[in-house]
């Protein structure tokens, strides 16, 4: 088994500032990191439940993979983080399983973190993002 835990759930919000708000009053949830990622048009912010998080998203242009989504789903549940040791070695598998991929390579993601996206074809419609901790 190559996967260590459910790293986080991503969320897509229309409004980081009023999800933030909204899990504060509903679960007394504080933010533990904040990240504009400008490559993939999102600004997050990083509740930490455990050992995991809930990532909400919101997109900062309307052509960005959030963006779209919002635009096409409206807000909710945009793809589950799955926690590897080792992303680059997870890829290789899944390409090697001939699993689809969306990254072919791993590249840096928030709070320091290296991910890839694989494919939703193959995980029953879910977009699934690998995550390695930082070293
Ligand atoms: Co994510």
């Amino acid at each position: 088994m190559i996967l260590t835990a459910i790293d986080h759930v991503g969320v897509a919000a229309p409004d980081l500032e009023e999800a933030v708000a909204h899990h504060r009053r509903a679960y007394g949830a504080e933010v533990v990191h904040r990240e504009e990622v400008a490559a993939d048009g999102v600004r997050e912010a990083l509740l930490q439940v455990g050992d995991s998080y809930i990532q909400l998203l919101e997109p900062t242009r309307e052509d960005s993979p959030v963006g779209r989504f919002l635009a096409r789903n409206g807000p909710g549940l945009h793809h589950v983080g799955y926690r590897v040791t080792d992303c680059a070695a997870a890829l290789a598998r899944l390409r090697a399983e001939g699993v689809g991929l969306i990254d072919e390579q791993p590249r840096p993601g928030s709070r320091g973190t290296t991910v890839a996206f694989v494919h939703p074809k193959d995980h029953l419609g879910t977009l699934v993002e690998l995550v390695e901790e930082p070293r």
